[in-house]
């Protein structure tokens, strides 16, 4: 087991309900039963925001930390329907939120929207992770780090305090595909990352799109991912669990 605290992020997306939390609290009484594996893992549910609470509420859990997956830019209240602030989400119990998830991107959130969320998340201090990732045709085109280069600076605010920033590698084309990049390729990509956006020390990068307990393994030769963002099979404990398990073989 490496010494490196790595990253284990679920995104239930827009899947889950109150039976849901038996699934979550599953994940909570595996981390709780595994010392070894708590100090060296993060491990960071991000539900629906009907559930936050409620997981906070009956669980208690001292080893799982809460993220919510988007909020709006104004950071308090306002007549915005539907929406729900970054200011909102720490009041029920998030500690994290994913922002510029390409689900949302594809809807039309620009990296300025972006930054305005960014913005109020942070002051809210919430940790961010910040989604980036190129689609097919930029990756067929060669432009991979150019796009995730233009994503991270549009979206960092100069006075931005990076520590509180995780990025995620998300390439569009690898999500709910089943499809992953090389690993060559994710040595490099994450390298550059890693050099180009170093404020006093390297960021935190995590990789995301098709991780499953299969292909897991391939991921753990690359040392400068620092952890996964798990969509689809976040969804269930079984697999989720296998996942962080089958990290460590
Ligand atoms: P996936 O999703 O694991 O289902 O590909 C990842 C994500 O969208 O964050």
């Amino acid at each position: 087991m490496t010494n490196k605290l790595k990253y284990f992020v679920a995104n239930w997306k827009m899947f889950g309900n109150l039976a849901s939390l038996k699934s979550a609290n599953k994940i909570n009484y595996y981390i709780s039963s595994k010392k070894k594996l708590r100090s060296h893992s993060k491990i960071i549910l991000c539900l629906p925001n009907t559930l936050i609470y409620f997981f906070k509420k009956n669980f208690h859990s001292k080893f799982i930390s809460l993220g919510a997956q988007n909020c709006h830019q104004d950071e308090k209240y306002g007549s915005y329907t539907g929406s729900v602030s970054s200011y909102m989400l720490k009041n029920v119990g998030a500690k994290y939120v994913i922002l510029g998830h390409s689900e949302n991107r594809i809807t039309g959130e620009s990296n300025n929207v972006i930054k305005k969320k960014i913005k109020s998340a942070l002051n809210q201090n919430l940790k961010v992770i910040l989604c980036v990732g190129e689609t097919l045709k930029e990756k067929n085109k060669k432009k991979t780090f150019s796009v995730i280069k233009n994503q991270i600076i549009s979206s960092l605010g100069k006075k931005f305090n990076t520590n509180n920033i995780i990025i995620a590698y998300e390439p569009v084309w690898a999500i709910g595909s089943g499809k992953i990049p090389k690993t060559n390729k994710l040595e490099t990509i994450f390298k550059l990352i890693k050099k180009n956006f170093k404020h006093k020390k390297a960021p935190v990068v995590l990789y995301g799109g098709s991780v499953n307990a299969k292909n897991i393994r391939n991921f753990s030769s690359v040392p400068d991912i620092d952890g996964f963002l798990i969509g689809g099979a976040s969804q269930s404990p079984k697999k989720f669990i296998d996942i962080i398990k089958n990290y460590y073989k």
